[in-house]
């Protein structure tokens, strides 16, 4: 590595744990220093260009240092950079809540602001839970998918179920259970899993205030994914049994599966959403959850009844992140966005036909321009994912693998070169894991 970059690594090690990270592995792993951004690229402090084919974590939407978005949070800096949202309110919140509840689902008519993803799932369930005991009813089970990913924190881990993060804090979780997910994208593969979900809530649903699910593709577990007709089904089942849906739409929302929201793949509404990553289009922090005015009006009487919803952030609804998120649907609003993704799409899919010819690829699978290329025939300890991340750094892509799960989410302004640089990375890498096996 060189000078400049190595200092800054140095620099960094000193003082700074990653996170998802075993810091150790950083005795041999380099730690890249980005300088800066611009489009689908990173720059490190040589100069070093990465295709960010995974959006940074898959909150880019429309590349680093997009003017659109920068110029909207130059005016607001100037404008108003932050006001606590209890008792006051401003503009860009205003118009962003206005924008969010006409673009989703149709029964969700009001906007909790929060501050990242994790929380707003917390404040979801949260609020599930609370409606139901202002209801007169004490629900308190949290029921999700098998492989399923909502976040880190203690409710959220709850009701994720992807071991490596979750079994460790076991005892300090709240009461959950899962049903098992559509195991491919097939109808059939959604109707079996139906089936189960419905014995469970016969059981069971006295006692479970929502089911809460990744729409259509679970990301950290994957990239899995299954067909719309499981959540119609579990939208009629939900309603049946008197639990809520909750649709976690905080890496599917604004348009990665192809359509504006996953449920706008359906006709039904959930009784929750919750939005972040590409809500800001990628810049800042910022997540709501959205609800029906049914759930609002059973927080809505005097205030000494007690049943406000008393949940808080400092920075709920920071009006920075909003500016940037009433940009970042400027641009969907000015743009074919879904047509030309569309298009990229089809094109990843028709390229990606080449991989199968390795016969370590066990499935390649695509909603919306996420493709997902999964391997088998690896020991989790070899660690194939990191070898293939390692390659793709030397060859100035940023892939990061998913375990054996090889997958590509870039910012919707990559154009076919770019596509074709970083799928000719990707099986290059999976050629070299391939022939060491
Ligand atoms: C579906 C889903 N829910 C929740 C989260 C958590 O969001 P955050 O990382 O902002 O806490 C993630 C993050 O990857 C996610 O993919």
């Amino acid at each position: 590595m060189t000078n400049k970059n190595s200092i800054m690594m140095q620099r960094d090690l000193e003082v700074i744990w990653h996170p998802c990270t075993q810091m150790k592995d950083h005795e041999t792993l380099p730690l890249i220093p980005i300088q800066s951004g611009k489009g689908i690229y990173l720059y490190d402090f040589e100069g070093n260009s990465y295709i960010d084919a995974v959006s940074s974590w898959w909150v880019n939407l429309f590349g680093h240092s997009n003017e659109v978005i920068n110029t909207r949070i130059k005016n607001q800096l100037d404008t108003l950079e932050h006001v606590l949202l209890a008792g006051f309110t401003h503009e860009p919140a205003v118009e962003l809540a206005h924008k969010l509840v006409n673009i989703t689902p149709p029964a969700l008519k009001k906007v909790f602001y929060v501050d990242n993803g994790s929380s707003a799932v917390e404040a979801a369930l949260k609020m599930s839970y609370h409606y139901h005991l202002n209801s007169g009813k004490s629900k308190s089970v949290f029921l999700s998918l098998t492989n399923s990913y909502h976040g880190e924190t203690i409710g959220a881990l709850s009701v994720g179920d992807v071991a490596l993060y979750k079994e460790t804090y076991a005892p300090l979780l709240i009461d959950n259970m899962q049903v098992p997910v559509p195991k491919d994208q097939t109808k059939i593969a959604s109707k079996e899993a139906l089936q189960i979900l419905e014995k469970v809530l016969i059981q069971k649903s006295d006692k479970i205030a929502a089911l809460i699910v990744e729409p259509l593709i679970q990301g950290a577990g994957g990239m899995h994914m299954y067909h719309p007709d499981y959540l119609i089904g579990a939208r009629a089942l939900t309603e049946k049994y008197d639990v809520h849906l909750i649709a976690d739409e905080i890496m599917t929302g604004f348009g990665r599966t192809g359509k504006m929201f996953a449920f706008d793949h359906t006709d039904i509404s959930p009784d929750f959403m919750t939005l972040s990553k590409g809500l800001t289009g990628g810049y800042l922090p910022l997540s709501v959850v959205m609800t029906t005015d049914k759930v609002y009006q059973a927080f809505y009487c005097d205030y000494n009844e007690h049943k406000a919803f008393l949940h808080s952030h400092s920075y709920t609804g920071n009006p920075l992140a909003c500016a940037a998120a009433l940009a970042t649907l400027e641009i969907f609003e000015q743009n074919d966005v879904f047509a030309e993704n569309e298009k990229k799409a089809l094109y990843i899919k028709e390229k990606s036909e080449v991989f199968k010819v390795f016969p370590n690829v066990k499935e390649i699978r695509q909603q919306g321009m996420v493709t997902a290329i999964e391997l088998q025939g690896y020991d989790p300890k070899e660690r194939v994912g990191l070898r293939i991340y390692e390659y793709a750094l030397t060859q100035g892509v940023l892939l990061r693998p998913l375990g054996n799960v090889i997958y590509f989410m870039p910012p919707y302004i990559i154009d076919y070169h770019e596509i074709d640089k970083m799928m000719e990375v990707a099986y290059e890498g999976i050629k070299r894991v391939e022939n060491k096996n």
